[in-house]
């Protein structure tokens, strides 16, 4: 089931119980027997039991003295990862694969994916390679890399809003500068807005952003046409664009992305889609190219680059070309090593149906955990999303702190509160784990039910 669609069609589908796995396909030169062997190499993650690290243990502790809420990614935070007052890992020592090591040397099966950034596997032999060979070479210099135009011909090629590129590092500055086109191209300020889209100040309810600065964007709920038409009506001839966050747990109606396209063309607005999470996941192309609407931008990154740090904006000709009248730019925005690591995952993407093996993954991992929940008859969850990126739903946050610490004992981490990712490196080995740690994880719920009566 894992790598069927790897190897085309003429492959016979193994039957549930003897589904693939990466040994039987190591012949293989494509990109998928490479990942068989980054499997084989993780054996010696177990010896990291004796590594330097292990003499100075309490990681947490140190965190916390000198990172001001533990760790820089809010959602690898203490508390997001196992729940206020929860315990377990929280540093790693190595990632390969779908397997992660811990500092006390324990390694188990990561569902999260680092938050969706990696869809092949952690540490990806062909990814690496192009990786280290670009740093070897000098990752920046005096001048661009060739890196930069390579990857952004050949995203204009698959992307079908994509006429020019402008890369960055992170999501957040990615949809930020999309924004920012947009408003100097239409030279509107008021910008409507329906998803997550970072950190920064214009997308952001969080304390430390000023009131003028959240003034000009509209916030909307996802997939509500009525409340579409509301914004777009007030904000009349000051409308920039409409960002929108295409799947947020589940696809959009067709209509409300079909209704922003049109809002945007009669306005003479922009219409941002942003596919950080769906690029390179439900599509190469993402959201565009699933539903055929094409935006006038767009914005990539997480899977795009397989973990390196990249993002870009893509649209057509003249919005880019909005460029030239306003300042966007970063330092260290064409390092060539995540321009590198970003070919390497188009090569993947040339050579194998990556997307549809995500999604089969995602559903087989998705069935077994739905399983798992039913046969337990644990109550108080469901599980949502789309296959390739679902996440569980709990009614009380201490069963689910619960449920992942129970899960974690069994041998796979999965996310509190937001998606579990499907992985290339997710083989049917590590889906069996997957399965038993997640009945663990319910089973540890139902009994703690039980007992409180
Ligand atoms: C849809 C979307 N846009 C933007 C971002 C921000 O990306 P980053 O965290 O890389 O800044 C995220 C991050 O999860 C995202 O999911």
């Amino acid at each position: 089931m894992v790598f069927r669609k790897l190897f085309g069609a003429s492959t016979p589908a193994p039957s549930p119980a003897a589904a693939d796995s990466p040994a039987s396909d190591a012949e293989s030169q494509s990109p998928a027997s490479e990942d068989a062997g980054q499997d084989a190499d993780f054996e010696d993650a177990e010896r990291f039991g004796d590594a330097e690290e292990m003499d100075r243990p309490d990681w947490g502790a140190r965190a916390a003295a000198v990172l001001p809420t533990g760790a820089s990614t809010g959602s690898k935070r203490p508390s997001a990862l196992h729940g206020e007052g929860g315990e377990g890992p929280l540093h790693f020592v190595r990632a390969s694969g779908c397997h992660v090591t811990d500092t006390d040397g324990q390694t188990f099966v990561d569902c999260t994916m680092a938050l969706g950034a990696v869809a092949l596997g952690y540490a990806e032999k062909r990814v690496l390679a192009a990786a280290v060979d670009a740093a070897s070479r000098g990752n920046v210099a005096a001048l661009s890399p060739v890196e930069e135009v390579e990857v952004a011909e050949r995203l204009c090629d698959l992307v079908p809003c994509a006429e020019q590129v402008l890369f960055m590092k992170t999501g957040a500055e990615a949809v930020s500068a999309a924004v920012r086109l947009a408003r100097t191209y239409t030279g509107r300020d008021v910008v409507i807005a329906s998803g997550y889209f970072g950190w920064h100040d214009w997308a952001s309810d969080a304390e430390g952003v000023p009131a003028a600065v959240r003034g000009d964007v509209v916030r909307i709920p996802f997939d509500d046409i009525p409340a579409l038409e509301a914004a777009v009506a007030r904000a009349g001839a000051r409308l920039a664009a409409i960002v929108l966050e295409p799947v947020v747990e589940r696809m959009p109606s067709a209509a409300w992305v079909q209704r922003a396209r049109a809002c945007c063309d009669a306005a003479g607005s922009i219409l941002i889609v942003d596919e950080i999470k769906t690029g390179f996941r439900l599509r190469p192309a993402g959201y565009q190219e699933l539903s055929g609407i094409t935006p006038d931008l767009a914005t990539f990154g997480k899977a795009m680059s397989n973990g390196f740090p990249l993002s870009a904006v893509l649209g057509q000709r003249d919005v880019m070309q909005a460029m030239r009248r306003t300042w966007i730019s970063s330092t260290l925005a064409s390092d060539s090593v995540a321009l590198a690591a970003a070919g390497a995952v188009l090569d993947w993407h040339v050579e194998a149906d990556v997307c549809a093996t995500l999604a089969e993954t995602g559903a087989e991992i998705r069935s077994r955990v739905d399983a798992a929940r039913e046969a337990s008859r644990c109550s108080g969850v469901r599980i949502a999303g789309e296959d390739p990126m679902w996440l569980m739903k709990w009614d009380d946050p201490a069963d689910e702190s619960l449920f992942i610490s129970a899960a974690l004992h069994a041998g796979a981490l999965f996310k509190r509160g937001a998606y579990n990712y499907a992985a290339i490196a997710h083989d049917a080995a590590a889906i069996d784990v997957i399965e038993r740690a997640a009945s663990e994880g319910f089973i540890a719920v139902r009994d703690s039910a039980a007992r409180r009566g």
